[in-house]
Parts: structure tokens; sequence; C-alpha cells
């Protein structure tokens, strides 16, 4: 649905634009396209550290971050509380306190933690709908787990559904559940099975299985048997594009380019095709730009800007929510908000939420993933175009001319005589909104400190012509909402 524009049918209009027939075209069709997907309200959504989610229970940002996305979408956000942190808690129904631990330096997770009853009061208070909870398999302290999650069950009332073990694919001999097993994929496939058919008695079918960082879910789905299957009511897959893990190298360009981005999702389809044709939820449990808290390219615009792409990419492929992942408050590189901070890649989770609105019910893309230039429409659940998303995932790094694209959307069956447009922007792809970089939604809309809304978000109009085709410029590192 992309082509060049060579022969411009509104011409005599047009003559006098000598820049449209550099132009990208892109028809919008009018009801949603093959291809297009149903999108669950709640695609944009949190994890938290376990250990770290106290903490953020106490930061005036987590509330108003979380509204802003709900009002956006009319739905709230989902969340998982899990983690690395997650396999290293022992539930201690005596402690007064939602956890305790001990660490050499505030930047630090714990190695260990306990956590009592009040951990779940807190969980139940959360402003939104869902929660997931990740408890402990790595220990092998079985009822311990199923003890925690009895409680969970009974406390929240937002309760989602449990995580046995974090990441299995990374447990080693010393951890206590894999040593002397010769532990694998199928041991972890069986293991987990016998685990939540234990505790599905007690606890009904509510578990969120795999919660695989490497290996396949598709798998786990294929073998873990049909008993163990009907106890599963979420698979997780965790996903993140590059490593930050031991100072390795990160790459801004690589993370935010369009093309990179649909075919780093699309290995992703075996997975989700499996557990939806089984009738699991498929999720991303847990996601961020880079491995171990993140990069130097985790808290910029540009991450932004792929958080846009990659969501609704995501979307595309069967992935039913993406729970972004955050960290040790006050050393996350990739987090959205923390104490009195709300960093760039917050602007993108608000931007594309605000693409896909209270009404946007089907998602399509239409561009075909070979250029810089993404686009996506989104309809109402009467099948109606609402809005299109534009984003030049070009990187600009801040010096030298910043390229700038022009995309003719041609509109058939939908003569337009105006439409308004929004955009997100920023110097360039590097800004991060906490160093004071003015990163923008609508040229004026920013977030105070605390997450609050801060300025009025200023609508542009675009250049119709004759044929009702609309024309939107993008520079390089840029996105624009099209309002239909
Ligand atoms: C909550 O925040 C206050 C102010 O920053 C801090 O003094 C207190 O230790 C925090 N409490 C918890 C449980 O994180
Ligand atoms: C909290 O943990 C520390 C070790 O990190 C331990 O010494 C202390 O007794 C614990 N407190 C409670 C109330 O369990
Ligand atoms: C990032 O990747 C791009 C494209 O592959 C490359 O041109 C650039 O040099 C890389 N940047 C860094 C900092 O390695
Ligand atoms: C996933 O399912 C869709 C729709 O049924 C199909 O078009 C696609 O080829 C499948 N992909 C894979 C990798 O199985
Ligand atoms: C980008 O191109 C459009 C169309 O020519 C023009 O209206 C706009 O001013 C340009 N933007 C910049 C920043 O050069
Ligand atoms: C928003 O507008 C106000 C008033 O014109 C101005 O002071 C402020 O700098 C603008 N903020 C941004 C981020 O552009």
């Amino acid at each position: 649905m992309i082509r060049q524009w060579t022969t411009p049918s509104g011409a005599a209009v047009l003559a006098g634009l000598a820049w449209l027939r550099f132009a990208t075209a892109i028809a919008v069709p009018s009801t949603p396209p093959s291809g297009s997907v149903t999108v669950d309200p709640s695609l944009i959504s949190i994890s938290i550290e376990f250990f770290a989610f106290p903490g953020y229970t106490n930061i005036s940002g987590t509330n108003n971050c979380l509204n802003n996305l709900a009002d956006l979408r009319g739905a709230t956000p989902a969340i998982r509380i899990g983690g690395t942190t997650q396999d290293r808690a022992t539930y201690d129904p005596n402690l007064q306190s939602a956890v305790n631990y001990t660490v050499a330096d505030p930047a630090d997770a714990p190695a260990s933690l306990t956590y009592g009853p009040s951990f779940f009061t807190l969980a139940g208070k959360l402003p939104v709908d869902d929660v997931t909870i990740g408890l402990n398999r790595q220990l092998n302290h079985e009822s311990n787990s199923l003890a925690a999650g009895t409680l969970a069950l009974s406390e929240m009332t937002n309760f989602f559904a449990v995580e046995l073990g974090n990441e299995p694919d990374l447990y080693s001999s010393s951890s206590p559940i894999a040593a002397n097993t010769g532990w694998s994929n199928s041991i972890d496939i069986s293991n987990e099975g016998k685990w939540f058919t234990d505790m599905a008695p007690t606890l009904g079918n509510v578990f969120q299985g795999a919660v695989y960082l490497s290996w396949s879910t598709a798998t786990l789905v294929s073998r873990i048997g049909s008993a163990a299957l009907s106890t599963i009511k979420s698979i997780s897959r965790h996903s993140y594009p590059q490593s930050a893990c031991n100072g390795a190298s990160t790459n801004l360009t690589q993370l935010m380019r369009h093309p990179g981005i649909v075919s780093y999702v699309n290995q992703f389809k075996t997975d989700a095709n499996s557990s939806r044709s089984a009738g699991k939820h498929f999720f991303f449990g847990e996601t961020n730009s880079a491995t171990c808290g993140g990069g130097g390219i985790s808290p910029t615009f540009g991450a932004a800007l792929w958080i846009v792409d990659y969501a609704l990419q995501s979307a595309l492929i069967g992935v039913e929510r993406l729970y972004f992942h955050h960290g040790t408050i006050g050393n996350c590189a990739y987090c959205w908000w923390g104490k009195q901070a709300v960093y760039s890649p917050y602007f993108g989770a608000i931007f594309v939420s605000d693409f896909l609105g209270a009404d946007g019910a089907t998602l399509a893309q239409l561009d075909d993933s070979t250029s810089d230039i993404a686009a996506y429409a989104v309809y109402s659940a009467s099948g109606a175009p609402l809005r299109v998303l534009l984003s030049n995932s070009a990187y600009f790094a801040g010096t030298g001319a910043r390229a700038n694209a022009t995309v003719a959307l041609t509109t058939s069956g939908l003569p337009r005589t105006s439409a308004r447009a929004k955009r997100m922007t920023a110097p360039d792809a590097t800004a991060r909104a906490d160093l004071g970089a003015p990163v923008t939604i609508g040229g004026n809309g920013t977030f105070s400190a605390d997450c609050v809304a801060q300025g009025t978000q200023q609508m542009e109009e675009v250049a119709v012509g004759d044929d009702g085709s609309l024309t939107v410029s993008l520079l390089a590192s840029e996105a624009v909402i099209v309002y239909l």
C-alpha cells in the first residue's frame, strides 16, 4: 500500500508544489485491510521489579503516569510485579513491612529478600484492573509460594495471574530447583507443569506460563500436556532487542529503525500463534530496550519512537500486551518515570496510547516495512478509519541537516476538506526530557516531575489536495498522528 508519488492525480493543484513529487504515497483503506488485528485495551502495560514495587507505590508519579495512559485508552494498563528478584524472595507471613532486604548501595538489587502480607495490600491498591504477581520457583519452596499466591488471590480484587519463576532458562546449577537435575527446557516444562497442577486446586487456572527470555514458548505450549495447559491463563515471553549487560554496546540507530523493528518482532510470530491457537493470552510479559536495566540509548527520545513502532508491530503479530519493565528506583535507564522525574520514553507510551485512543479497536500497518517511514491506521469497532500514525524512524543525532520527509495520504472513499495532526518531537533522537531537553507532544505538551500533563497540546492543520489527499511532513526522528 505504499508507492512513490509519480503521477499526482490532483495535478492542477499540485503543479506548484514541486516537493510533492518526492512524497511517499500511502493509501488509507476505508475499511480494515487484511492483516488487521484487534488491539487489547491494555496493549501498553507495565512490569515492576519485585523488590522495588513497594517503593514505586511511594512515588507520586506512579499513579499519575498510570492514570494518564488509562485516560487516553479508556482502560487501565495492566501491571506485572516480578523479575529477577521474584526468584530471590521468600514470603514471611509475620513481616510487618511489605519488603525487607539490605543492600550495600541503594543502586543495587538485593541478593535475597523477604516480603509480607502488606505487599499484596499495596498491589491491591494499584489503580489498574489486572495485576500479575511473579512468585519464586528458583528457591524450590513450593509451599511458601503457594501461601503467597493464596493471599494474593484473596487480597487483590485486581488479581489477574501468577507466575512461578522468572526466566528459568537462566537458572544455573546453583539454583536450588535446578541443582542435580541437568536443568533443561524439557525439565523446566515438566517442573512448571507440576507446580501449576499442584497449585491449581487452591488458586484456580490462573498461571502465566513460560516466562522465558530465550527458550521458545511454543515448545512449552506443545509439550506441557493437557492437564497443565488447562491451568494456564497466559503465556509470557520476555523481549529485549539489545543487551546492556556487562558493558555490551547498544545502538540507538538500530533500535529505532522501522525495518529492524519489523524483523525483530517477526521472530516471535510462532510463539504468539501457538499461544493464541491454544486459547491462551500471549504477552511480552517483560520487555524494554536493553537488558540489565538498559543502556545509554534507553532514556532517549529515540527510545520513545521505538516504543511507538515496537508496540504496534508487536500487536500485529499477536502480542496482546507489552509489559515495559521498571527496575531499581534511581538506577533505571529504561524507566518511564522515577522519583521526581519523567523520562523521554514515557512520551512514546503516551503518544501511541493517544493514537489508539479509547475508540480504536483494530490496527493495520499501511507501509511495506522497507523504509524509515512507518505508517499505521487505527479503525473503530464499526470499521471506520479514525487516525493514522506516521513515524520517521531515521536517526538524527543533532548535527548536520535534519532530513524532512513528506508523506501523502490518499484517503480513498474519504475525500477530506480538512484534517488535523499532532506531532511528537524533540531536538534530536538522543534528547532526554529528564535533563531538560524539550521533548514535546503537540508543540507544547510535556509532563511535570510527578507526571502531571503540562502545557496545551496544539493541533496542526494538514494540507488537503483537491482529491482529498493529506500531505504531512516529518523530520528525521519525529512522529505524527493524523486525525481523519
Ligand atoms: C517513601 O518516600 C519518602 C520520601 O521520599 C521516604 O522518606 C520513605 O523512606 C519512602 N518509603 C518507602 C517505603 O519507600
Ligand atoms: C530484615 O532483614 C535483615 C537482613 O537483611 C535482618 O537482619 C532483619 O532481621 C530483617 N527484619 C525483619 C523484621 O525480618
Ligand atoms: C549503529 O549502527 C549504525 C547502523 O548499523 C552504524 O552506522 C553506527 O555506526 C552504529 N553506531 C554506533 C555508536 O556503534
Ligand atoms: C500465524 O497466524 C497467522 C494467521 O493465522 C498466519 O497468517 C501466519 O502465517 C502465522 N505465522 C506463523 C509464523 O505461524
Ligand atoms: C519540511 O517540509 C515541509 C514541506 O516542504 C515544510 O512545510 C516544512 O517547513 C519543512 N520543515 C522543516 C523543519 O524544514
Ligand atoms: C509552552 O508554552 C509556554 C508559554 O508559551 C512556554 O513558556 C514554554 O516554553 C513552552 N514549552 C515548551 C516545552 O515548548
